[in-house]
């Protein structure tokens, strides 16, 4: 592949904040990735912009697209992404990417996985999959808290999440915009004081307490079996390490009346909810370092034969090495796979793939912080992962959504 110009600039994304955007021009055309960005950041993720400022990270990107062109590297298949990568290292020695910045890193390799696959007459989904193409299903986020929002008056669980036991992508979809109304509307007259605010993701986000809310998800379950015959499973992303210190979990609202909860209270506290509401997939519910009670609470759903995905975010920062001990001590059996946490393409596919070969469900994700990209979409759709979480509306959601549905449309 002939690569004529790499270049790199600033946009903002939908939280109105600085990311950047990575373009590769070939004589197929000009290709291009634009990086998201978190708000609850796991510790151990890269740094999304280098430490001397998200312009340095822009001219480095392009610095290494001219030394791509000026050596002649060779770029044709996704293993060669290992040559960029040595580039980078060369520049870039620390784990986190700290001068160089994994968002730089992954809208570079995006853009330039992009301009093989068009090498190959092929989109980027068939470039990666060699035409296989997996069901995905969304997670959609329908009512929030936590760190998405600016206020104390909120759930203290980051996100009440939707996954419709369909077939297909559009299916799951439309529900959830059924179930997204019909929140709104419940939630209303539950809060009469809501001002109808939403999170980050475009989440509703009322003054009401996770059991609460909890209570409301319930019922239009039922609504939902009786009018399309399907389970809505419900979900929760907890981003437990945003409210906890030293040993203690610090909720708003009293828990089995108690505002702070120990480590094991919290495990069995989650156990309970777990229990209670048929929860199916439950994201940080524990700290991000402490595998150990992760272990037992996955060991715990096991005991009672409860069917909930124990997923780690922050615990695994989409990183070999934090996986591999995760798989060690029993922790999880989901996780989540966000590009930017790594950084590197390479790392990340390896990550979806030992997580497969130790059947632990990856579930990509989108951030907080969105652009209207869809190469995760590409990426669920080629690597075999069948879920992906990524809000129900808002532009930037909806790009990921559709670019599913319409990849699902192709015969
Ligand atoms: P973030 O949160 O994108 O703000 O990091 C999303 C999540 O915790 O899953
Ligand atoms: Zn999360």
């Amino acid at each position: 592949m002939i690569i004529k110009r790499v270049e790199a600039k600033k946009i903002l994304d939908s939280r109105n904040e600085e990311t950047i955007k990575v373009t590769v021009e070939t004589s197929k055309g000009k290709f291009e990735t634009s990086a998201p960005s978190g708000k609850s950041i796991g510790k151990n993720e890269a740094r999304p912009f280098s430490k001397n400022g998200i312009d340095f990270s822009i001219n480095m990107a392009v610095e290494i697209g001219k030394r791509i062109i000026y050596e002649k590297i060779n770029i044709e298949k996704f293993e060669d992404l290992e040559k960029v990568e040595k580039l980078v290292r060369d520049m870039d020695k620390t784990e986190n990417y700290e001068i160089f910045g994994g968002n730089a890193l992954f809208a570079l390799e995006s853009s330039l996985l992009k301009a093989m696959a068009a090498e190959h007459k092929k989109e980027l989904w068939q470039f990666l999959s060699k035409g296989k193409k997996s069901t995905v299903l969304p997670l959609g986020n329908c009512i929030g808290g936590g760190k998405h929002i600016d206020s104390d008056k909120k759930p203290d669980f980051q996100e009440f999440l939707l996954l419709p036991d369909t077939k297909k992508c559009s299916d799951a979809q439309k529900i959830n915009n059924f179930v997204y109304k019909k929140a709104k509307k419940l939630t209303k007259s539950k809060d009469k004081s809501w001002d109808f605010r939403q999170t980050d993701e475009h989440a509703w986000s009322p003054n009401l307490s996770n059991i609460e809310v909890l209570d409301i998800l319930s019922k239009i379950r039922e609504k939902v079996k009786n009018k399309f015959k399907v389970d809505l499973r419900i979900g929760l992303d907890i981003a437990s390490s945003s409210f906890y210190e030293e040993g203690k979990y610090n909720y708003i609202t009293p828990q089995n009346g108690k505002n702070v909860l120990d480590k094991d209270e919290q495990v069995n506290f989650i156990l309970d909810l777990i229990e209670k509401y048929n929860l199916y997939y439950v994201e940080d519910p524990i700290d991000e370092e402490d595998f150990e009670s992760f272990a037992k609470l996955l060991n715990g759903v096991k005991k009672k034969n409860l069917n909930c995905l124990i997923c780690g975010d922050d615990l695994i920062c989409t990183k070999v090495e934090r996986l591999k001990k995760a798989i060690q001590k029993n922790s999880v059996n989901a996780i989540i796979v966000k590009p930017n946490q790594n950084g590197s393409l390479l790392e990340t596919k390896k990550v979806v793939d030992l997580a497969l070969k130790n059947n632990i469900i990856p579930v990509i994700s989108h951030r907080s912080g969105e652009t209207l990209d869809n190469t995760i979409s590409h990426l669920a759709i080629a690597w075999q992962i069948p879920i992906i979480k990524t809000g129900i509306t808002g532009k930037e959601r909806l790009a990921k959504i559709k670019e599913i549905i319409r990849i699902e449309k192709k015969k």
